[in-house]
């Protein structure tokens, strides 16, 4: 990814109104599937620093480094186990171990291999021809409650396998499952929080994926899903019933042509998000448009009724509105006490940060900036959503998902039991 950082600057989610929170706080019958156009988060930008100051207190790396790690492949992630201080690299037909030090100690070879996309994990139609097919990394995690690595790839549809912490070399599990991408560049976004059957006890794997569109397996997974961690179901939908679960699918008429890009994903006081880039509107329309939307999932959800959207905005005041439209990165932090005193909040509350380019369609260009969000701010820009259009206001959207119908005005009582 080439960008350049050319704007430092804040943006906050403006939000006039109170919390609409019942006082039984059960989230998951809250919302049903809302994304209402009319209420695009506002932003007020506000200068945190000069971007061109120099950063006090830089400690002068060069004396640190204690060693170079080389790699003959395309990196795509990188994993630090903060217990141990093993780094973990998962590349293109490779996954690397090395000691805190940088010391290369497991090499392993996950790719080429002999694969189609025509093929299921277990069957080959006669006509499929399987030839020799790179494993680009999709994800690498770490399970803390077994201490394993997680390790997907794009070969066979997209499968995971377990791996042991201490060697990488070693596989614990390798699951016949199809979980993430199975090209090169479809995105795959994975975290692990608390989630369905045990919530809170148990830990599940969420999981974003962009529909690839080059099998007709792919229909079969979803666009957002939480995965068990339990060794006996190891990557199957965590909670199942007939037409329900902890899964949410791009419907089959828009998902050749309304794609998802997922970017980042993470877990903040009870509720799972993914960052993501979407079409604006998902009818044809042209010139297409692209946006950031932050998708939110309540943990304790076992069916996903809870699943919400809001866009989110990135607008630089002293660039004359400049839009930048497409997130690129994401990462869920505490904020400092000068930067919690200008967002409203303690340093103990949740910041999101994210880096935005300005794109030409969906393709970023070098125009960049850091925009950083409250999570508190999130949190009250989707309730008043949720708000809104259990008061009658609007569409409640989403129709990529299930077709749109308007918001009817609900009770809170009639809302909390999911109408
Ligand atoms: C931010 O900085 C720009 C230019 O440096 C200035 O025009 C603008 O007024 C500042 N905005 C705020 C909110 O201080
Ligand atoms: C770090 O090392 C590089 C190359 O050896 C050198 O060009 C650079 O000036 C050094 N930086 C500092 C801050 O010492
Ligand atoms: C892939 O298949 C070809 C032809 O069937 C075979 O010659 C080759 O050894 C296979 N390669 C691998 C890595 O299995
Ligand atoms: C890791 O496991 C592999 C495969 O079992 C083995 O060949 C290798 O020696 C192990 N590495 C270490 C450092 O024990
Ligand atoms: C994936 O993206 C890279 C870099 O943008 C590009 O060079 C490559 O052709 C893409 N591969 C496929 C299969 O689309
Ligand atoms: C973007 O940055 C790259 C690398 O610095 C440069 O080669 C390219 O010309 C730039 N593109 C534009 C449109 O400025
Ligand atoms: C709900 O809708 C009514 C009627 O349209 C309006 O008067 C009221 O202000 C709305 N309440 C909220 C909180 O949006």
């Amino acid at each position: 990814m080439n960008f350049v950082l050319s704007v430092l600057l804040i943006a906050i989610l403006k939000d006039k109104y109170d919390y609409w929170l019942p006082s039984r706080t059960g989230c998951q019958t809250l919302a049903a599937n809302i994304w209402s156009d009319k209420t695009t988060a506002q932003n007020e930008p506000i200068n945190l620093t000069n971007a061109n100051a120099p950063i006090k207190n830089a400690k002068n790396l060069n004396s640190t480094i204690t060693n170079v790690a080389a790699f003959d492949t395309k990196l795509n992630h990188l994993l630090v186990d903060t217990i141990t201080g093993r780094v973990f690299v998962g590349g293109v037909n490779r996954l690397y171990q090395l000691s805190p030090d940088l010391e290369l100690s497991e090499t392993v070879k996950t790719g080429p291999q002999n694969d189609s996309v025509e093929c299921s994990i277990l069957d080959c139609p006669l006509n499929a021809v399987r030839s020799p097919t790179d494993n680009y990394n999709k994800v690498l995690l770490i399970d803390r409650a077994t201490s394993r690595l997680i390790a997907c790839g794009s070969l066979f549809q997209g499968t995971c396998t377990v791996r042991n912490l201490q060697n990488v070399s070693i596989i614990e599990h390798e699951v016949p499952d199809a979980v993430v991408a199975n090209d090169a560049n479809s995105s795959t976004v994975a975290f692990i929080a608390p989630g369905p059957p045990q919530h809170p006890v148990t830990n599940v794997m969420y999981v974003g994926v962009t529909y690839t569109n080059n099998s007709p397996y792919r229909s079969e997974i979803p666009a957002v899903a939480s995965r068990s961690l339990e060794k006996t179901k190891m990557f199957q939908i965590a909670s199942s019933a007939v037409t329900t679960g902890t899964r949410t699918f791009i419907n089959s008429y828009a998902r050749e042509t309304y794609f998802v890009n997922y970017v980042y994903g993470f877990s903040s006081e009870r509720f799972s998000y993914f960052l993501t880039t979407q079409l604006k509107h998902s009818h044809h329309s042209s010139p297409k448009e692209y946006i950031t939307k932050l998708v939110r999932i309540c943990q304790e959800d076992s069916n996903y009724y809870s699943y919400t959207e809001i866009p989110v905005e990135c607008i630089s005041d002293a660039q004359g509105g400049t839009k930048f439209n497409l997130v690129q990165a994401g990462f869920l932090g505490k904020p400092s006490s000068d930067l919690a005193q200008s967002l409203g909040i303690s340093i103990q509350d949740d910041v999101l940060f994210a880096v935005f380019s300005k794109g030409e369609g969906n393709t970023p260009t070098n125009n960049s900036a850091l925009c950083i969000y409250s999570l508190k701010s999130i949190r009250r820009k989707f309730m008043q959503n949720i708000k809104s259009c259990f008061n009658g206001s609007g569409m409640r959207g989403l129709d990529f998902i299930s077709p749109s119908m308007p918001c009817v005005l609900t009770s809170g009582e009639q809302a909390l039991l999911g109408e």
